[in-house]
């Protein structure tokens, strides 16, 4: 039995779709976001998680241009405002924002997390991130984006920061003796008194511990440093890999990993990014898909696209047919790498022109289901983040098409386990 996430990274939603109905003016408005997590809760999905970057990207084009042109990554909303509105809505599906370690002051982020926990009733977590580009530095004071290791370093010690914040209230810290008179006891609730490299914090936590009193831990950075972050704190990793053997390789370092710093790897579900083609026939899939695979224009730019996010260079700019670029990058240096990969000898067409770089099943609910099943016998994990549009014919496909067959074979959850999230993700 495995564990599926909603990855909703593009709020304006594939807004000159046909089937997008009224989403480029929408999704400034919970509903769309209501829609779609009724549905995935209905399909069993364990989450719906959130994408940030606070940021207007400029780095294809170097221009703001396409980006804006297209609505792509930008604009979008803070997701932690959104996930009041949808909790009011829904029962079980958890929700994880992301959250910037190198920019969110450690007190705001646990204050804002346990109030959520609370609103949520249990079903709230944090995705964290480093922030990998200088334009959100740029937002936040700076001129430069602070190095990749410092950032790894500095996010090691916020989520200490963090979680010695929420645990300054004792578990029996509330009192709640109307009849005494004494609603906590002062001598439960501590200071932290954190003085660190980065940061300082006196503490206590100005509310009470949430239901989940630790709000599930996500972590999505695929290089040495992140990973190792991601085995020390997340409850939960996301990961992008072209692969199954790439899964299983993923899911052994995390596992190796984990073990160092004294965890059980069954305490970390590692989901990956996974997108769908779904169709009523098999043939029909495969059409859909070879005519995606063959628009080689599409396929160049969407890859020119992703190299310039995760590197913040304009990508535009490089000859196609000249070797791929020797590139060191202060930025996501684990997706770049990934991007940037081929045979000896390559030019950046040869590997621009290839499909996007994350697994992607195609055929009917049913033969995906069997996709995934065979998928995840070779390579072992918890789980896929589903990544795709959250217009509503895609959400139906794979909540109502894909999650029943899923489900016929016994491969995701048929109901909720506990009342938390934490309890959902850590059931099996
Ligand atoms: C599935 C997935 C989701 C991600 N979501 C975000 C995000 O919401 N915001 C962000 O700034 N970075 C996001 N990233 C990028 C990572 O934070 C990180 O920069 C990238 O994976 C490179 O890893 P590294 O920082 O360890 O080099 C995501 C990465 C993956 C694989």
């Amino acid at each position: 039995v495995f564990h599926l996430g909603w990855f909703l990274s593009y709020q304006v939603q594939s807004w000159r779709g046909q089937f997008s109905g009224a989403g480029m003016t929408e999704w400034v408005k919970p509903d769309l976001y209501v829609d779609v997590a009724n549905s995935l809760e209905r399909a069993g999905f364990d989450y719906l998680m959130f994408e940030d970057g606070m940021f207007v990207p400029d780095s294809y084009g170097s221009s703001p241009d396409y980006y804006l042109r297209n609505a792509a990554m930008a604009p979008k909303h803070d997701p932690l405002t959104l996930i009041p509105a949808i909790a009011q809505r829904t029962k079980n599906i958890g929700f994880i924002a992301t959250v910037t370690t190198t920019f969110y002051p450690p007190y705001l982020a646990a204050r804002m997390m346990t109030s959520l926990d609370h609103i949520t009733e249990g079903r709230v977590g944090l995705n964290l991130v480093t922030s990998h580009n200088v334009r959100t530095a740029q937002n936040f004071g700076l001129k430069e984006q602070i190095q990749h290791a410092d950032r790894y370093a500095m996010a090691n010690e916020w989520i200490d920061v963090v979680s010695q914040l929420w645990d300054s209230w004792e578990p029996d810290a509330l009192v709640l003796d109307a009849d005494g008179g004494q609603y906590a006891d002062a001598s439960k609730v501590h200071t932290i008194d954190h003085e660190g490299r980065f940061f300082s914090s006196r503490g206590p936590l100005n509310t009470i511990p949430g239901p989940q009193r630790r709000p599930v831990v996500c972590q999505a950075g695929g290089s040495p440093d992140g990973r190792d972050f991601g085995a020390r704190h997340a409850d939960t990793i996301v990961a992008q890999v072209r692969t199954p053997e790439q899964m299983k390789e993923y899911r052994e370092d995390i596992s190796r990993r984990a073990l160092e710093h004294g965890r059980k790897p069954s305490d970390i579900k590692i989901l990956f990014i996974t997108s769908f083609v779904v169709s009523d026939s098999d043939r029909h899939a495969q059409e859909l898909v070879d005519a995606m695979d063959a628009d080689e224009a599409a396929n160049i730019e969407g890859n020119l696209l992703a190299m310039s996010y995760s590197t913040g260079l304009d990508f535009s700019k490089f000859d196609l047919d000249g070797p791929v670029p020797d590139i060191t990058t202060n930025n996501a240096k684990a997706t770049t790498k990934m991007m940037l990969e081929g045979e000896p000898g390559a030019t950046l067409r040869d590997i621009a022109r290839r499909p996007p770089a994350a697994l992607r099943f195609h055929g009917t609910p049913d033969s995906i289901a069997a996709q995934m099943e065979e998928c995840m016998s070779v390579a072992g994990g918890d789980g896929f983040l589903v990544s795709g549009e959250v217009n509503r014919r895609h959400v139906a496909e794979v909540a109502d098409g894909i999650a029943p067959a899923l489900r016929k074979r016994g491969l995701i959850r048929s109901g909720y386990d506990g009342p938390t999230f934490r309890d959902n993700l850590l059931a099996y």
